[in-house]
C-alpha cells in the first residue's frame, strides 16, 4: 500500500479505512515476510528444488499436484483443485480442513488480512500475469458436456429449452441473457458475467455459488473436467 506518502491529517483515517475494508487487496511486502513461514518446506524461486514440499513458483493458476518430480499425497493428487484465489485462500486458512489427508503439516494463517497479504505476494511469483484459467481441452469438454449437461441444456444457437437455457454463446455473457427462458430470480439478480472464474465456481457447485438457482445439479467435481467444459463452452459462438 502506498498510503505512507500521504502527508495529511487524514492519513490516519485513510490507513484505517484501508486496513479494515481492504481484505481483498493484500500488501505484497507483508506477504513476503509471511512467506518465511513457508520456506522451511518450500522454495519460492523459479526452478527452485523441491524440499519437504514442492517448489511454489507460479503455483497460482496451476492445477494442484502438478509440480514435476514431487511425490504428493493421494489426497492432494486427487483433489482436482485449481489454485485460484479462492482455493489458495481456503487452503491457507486450514490446510488439513480444506484437503483432508494432505501431508502439509502447517496449521494455517488465522487472520484473513494475513491470507490476503500472502496471496498478493504469491501473485508476484510468476513470469506472466496469472496463468489463464481456461487451459482445458475443448474436445474432452464436449464429451463431458454431452454426458453431464445435455439432459438439461442444448448447445445450439437458438436451441430448444430443455430444463435449462441453451448454452450457445453463454461464455462471456451476462447471466440470464437467453431470451424466452424463465430464469430464477436468484440467477437474474446475480449480476454475474460468465467468465472463467465464475463458471469454475458455478460448475463446481451451482447451488452454493448462486443460492436459489433452479439449476439443480450437484456440480462437476473435477477441476480438470470443469476446465475442459469451459474450453468447450468457449467454442460455442
Ligand atoms: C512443514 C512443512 C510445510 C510448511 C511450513 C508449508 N508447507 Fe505447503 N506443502 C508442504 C507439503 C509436504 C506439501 C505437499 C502436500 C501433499 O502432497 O499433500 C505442500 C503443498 C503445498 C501447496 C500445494 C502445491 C501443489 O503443487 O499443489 C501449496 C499451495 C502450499 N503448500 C503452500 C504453502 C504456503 C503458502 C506456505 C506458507 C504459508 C506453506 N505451504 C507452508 C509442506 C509445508
Ligand atoms: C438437472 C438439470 C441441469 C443440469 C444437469 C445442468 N444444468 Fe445448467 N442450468 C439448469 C437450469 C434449470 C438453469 C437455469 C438456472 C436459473 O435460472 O437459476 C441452468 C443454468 C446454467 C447456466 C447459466 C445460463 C445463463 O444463461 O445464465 C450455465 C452456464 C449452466 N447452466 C451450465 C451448465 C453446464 C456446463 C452443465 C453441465 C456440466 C449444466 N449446466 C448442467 C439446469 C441444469
Amino acid at each position: 500500500m502506498k498510503f505512507t506518502n500521504l502527508i495529511s491529517p487524514c492519513a490516519a483515517i485513510v490507513v484505517f479505512i484501508a486496513a479494515s475494508g481492504a481484505m481483498a487487496a493484500g500488501d505484497i511486502a507483508k506477504g513476503k515476510r509471511l512467506a518465511k513461514k513457508c520456506t522451511p518446506c518450500h522454495t519460492l524461486e523459479e526452478g527452485g528444488k523441491n524440499k519437504l514440499g514442492p517448489n511454489l513458483f507460479g503455483i497460482l493458476g496451476s492445477f494442484a499436484a502438478s509440480v514435476k518430480g514431487y511425490k504428493y499425497s493421494k489426497a492432494m493428487a486427487s483433489s482436482g483443485i485449481i489454485w485460484d484465489e479462492a482455493a489458495f485462500t481456503e487452503f491457507m486458512t486450514r490446510p488439513k480442513k480444506f484437503i483432508k489427508g494432505t501431508k502439509m503439516s502447517f496449521f494455517g494463517l488465522k487472520k484473513s488480512t494475513q491470507r490476503a497479504d500472502l496471496l498478493a505476494y504469491f501473485k508476484t511469483l510468476t513470469n506472466t500475469e496469472l496463468k489463464p484459467m481456461g487451459m482445458g481441452d475443448a474436445a474432452k469438454g464436449k464429451v463431458a458436456a454431452v454426458n453431464q449437461c445435455k439432459v438439461c441444456h442444448s448447445f445450439d444457437k437458438g436451441g430448444k429449452i430443455v430444463f435449462g437455457p441453451t448454452l450457445f454463446g453463454v461464455y462471456g455473457k451476462a447471466a440470464g441473457a437467453v431470451e424466452g427462458y424463465n430464469y430464477s430470480k436468484a440467477l437474474l439478480e446475480s449480476g454475474l458475467t460468465w467468465t472463467d472464474a465464475n463458471l469454475i465456481e458455478f460448475l463446481a457447485n451451482p447451488e452454493q455459488f448462486i443460492k436459489g438457482t433452479k439449476a439443480k445439479f450437484p456440480g462437476v467435481k473435477s477441476a480438470k473436467m470443469r476446465a475442459d467444459i469451459i474450453a468447450y463452452l468457449k467454442t460455442l459462438k
